[in-house]
């Protein structure tokens, strides 16, 4: 079973909606076991033992939240074990073009630091998913694509 952990920070509601919708995404592919975690919850030894790794934060001043971040930094004891697996990354924001793609880029970011795969995305919302407040129905279908796609180049790896 490939495993796929989907984490999130979420204060009103709005990102750990979209965290459900990514999960939707990734069940969507056969053979896919998909846990998701509020990021206090999220140990280090939860990041190690995913194939995939998904993580989602509020936009806060065009990045992600300290909460993710402190995990982020936590993640220094695990340095070059993430190597390899997969990740993508989702926010929801205040308002259009208010830092949303420069909160997925800071997560990202921090992915390909721990020499992990990110896989951009050609059609559109390039960089992962982004949600205006609470994620209408085309934003979840965002949400869904990034899952899936995400979970397809895991097993893809996976053979
Ligand atoms: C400390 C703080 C900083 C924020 N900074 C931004 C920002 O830079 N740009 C933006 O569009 N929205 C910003 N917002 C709004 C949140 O990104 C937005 O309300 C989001 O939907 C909250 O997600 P949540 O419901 O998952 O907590 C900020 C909110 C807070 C509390």
């Amino acid at each position: 079973m490939v495993k796929i952990l989907v984490v999130y920070d979420s204060k009103t509601g709005h990102t750990e909606s979209m965290a459900a919708a990514v999960a939707e995404g990734v069940e969507a592919v056969e053979g896919m076991q998909v846990a998701v975690k509020r990021v206090d919850e999220t140990s280090l030894a939860d990041l190690q033992a995913a194939d995939g790794i998904i993580l989602g934060s509020p936009t806060y001043y065009g990045e992600m939240s300290a909460k993710l971040k402190g995990l982020i930094d936590r993640s220094v004891d695990i340095h070059g074990k993430l190597e390899g697996k997969v990740g993508a990354a989702f926010t929801s924001s205040g308002g259009v073009a208010c830092g949303a793609e420069t909160t997925l880029l800071s997560i990202i970011q921090t992915m390909l630091i721990h020499g992990m795969i990110v896989q951009g995305r050609s059609s559109t919302a390039h960089y992962g998913a982004a949600a205006v407040n609470a994620p209408n129905e085309e934003e979840r279908q965002s949400c869904r694509d990034i899952g899936e796609r995400t979970a397809k180049l895991v097993a893809r790896i996976h053979g």
